[in-house]
């Protein structure tokens, strides 16, 4: 594969996917800008290279239409900020008013390009797109980890009609993970929480080959408990899930995986700040309370797991962290992630959101920058936008 490094960048037009696909709220501020911020390496390195930078980017599902509440101007802005210079913002991603702008740009110059996804044919990966896109450059680089899962036109489709190559994020991305799964320090140990059971049975049949200890929480445990023959009141479940949790509990032990469960859980009458709640342990779960969070007992138990571990993957928080009296479970696992000397890989989404909100962003080896491309990732599954950079 090769990298932005392979190429001779000198007053070249290079085309750099990110994903600064990031979270505004309604008056278009940025509410967090770590995707932006990750992508600062490569552009900084490109800018330094007196390379013409071109960016390309996605914002939220605009269905294919502009529509200027996700208009990329906002990230411009910031970005400017953050990179201390001037950057152009395009007012559309391809055409005849692009192209005359690209040709008037200078060395060292960054322009970012208005959403892709306002043209349908971007999700579609339409050739003739890709092919326009393709035109404004000379050279194609894929730093949009986050977006690698999507075989879109500025994600894959580009990579035919340009040289192509992986930006520094990309890199750092599949590298830490990849190794991580490929060739962990042991005992690896994966956590694995979140709502759904049915979001994770890909990375969970995945990991089972490779992991040591498998530590489960947040929601989808309900769904385990359940088929180990617990009563879990009104707590998350997935009743079609059960059987399939009960065969991967299963296939864990055959191929000697450790899975650890709740053994205690924090109930409370409904999922609501300033609610009364207590923990009980599994077995003691009263019929009319909801589970929303690990108990203490459990904490202990996966935080010893955890400070033991060689390499700890962790996705999806432990219980509902966004209110602060059901974060200890979700802070606990972070707080011993911090504190162990493991190689810690923070999946994206609500994980690397908690792990932000609770300060310990700084304590991790790796937070990644993608949530669904992440999960794909762990699934072993090769993502297109990283297929497209293989060497031909
Ligand atoms: C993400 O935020 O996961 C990526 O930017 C992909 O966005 P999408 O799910 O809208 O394709």
């Amino acid at each position: 594969k090769k990298t932005v490094e392979d190429f001779d960048v000198k007053g070249r037009r290079v085309l750099v996917r990110v994903d600064f696909n990031v979270p505004m709220d309604d008056r278009g501020t940025i509410t967090d800008d770590t995707r932006i911020r990750a992508a600062l390496p490569t552009i900084e390195y490109l800018v330094n290279r007196e390379a013409k930078v071109i960016l390309a980017s996605h914002l939220g599902r605009p269905k294919g239409k502009f529509n200027p509440k996700y208009s990329l101007a906002p990230v411009a802005r910031r970005l400017s900020e953050l990179l201390g210079r001037e950057v152009i913002m395009a007012e559309d991603c391809i055409g005849g008013k692009v192209e005359k702008a690209v040709a008037s740009m200078k060395p060292g110059d960054v322009m970012l390009l208005e959403n892709v996804r306002f043209y349908a044919e971007e999700e579609a990966n339409d050739r003739g797109f890709a092919e326009k896109l393709a035109k404004l450059a000379d050279i194609y680089i894929n730093d949009a980890f986050g977006t690698a899962h999507r075989a879109h036109a500025s994600t894959a489709g580009v990579a035919e009609f340009l040289p192509a190559g992986a930006g520094f994020l990309m890199k750092k991305e599949i590298e830490t993970m990849g190794r991580a799964l490929e060739n962990p320090d042991r005992p690896f140990v994966a956590i694995l929480g979140g709502a759904k059971v049915s979001d994770k049975i890909g990375v969970i049949k995945n990991l089972l080959g490779k992991v040591d200890h498998l530590l489960i929480g947040g929601g989808m445990a309900f769904t385990f408990l359940k088929s180990m023959g617990y009563n879990i009141g009104m707590s998350l479940l997935e009743e079609d899930k059960v059987e399939l949790a009960a065969s991967l509990l299963e296939e864990a032990r055959k191929k000697g995986v450790e899975v650890l469960l709740p053994v205690d859980v924090v109930v409370a009458p409904e999922i609501k700040e300033g609610v009364g709640y207590r923990t009980v342990p599994v077995s003691e779960i009263p019929d009319d309370m909801i589970g929303v969070d690990i108990g203490e007992a459990t904490r202990e138990r996966f935080a010893e797991v955890i400070k033991k571990a060689g390499t700890v993957v962790w996705n999806g928080p432990m219980g509902v962290f966004e209110i602060r009296a059901f974060a200890e479970g979700t802070l606990a696992v972070a707080r011993a992630m911090a504190e162990s000397g493991a190689v810690t890989i923070v999946g994206g989404g609500d994980s690397a959101a908690a792990v932000e909100q609770l300060g310990f962003a700084d304590s991790m080896t790796h937070i990644s920058t993608g949530g669904g491309a992440s999960l794909e990732f762990l699934e072993g599954k090769e993502l297109p936008g990283v297929a497209v950079l293989n060497d031909k």
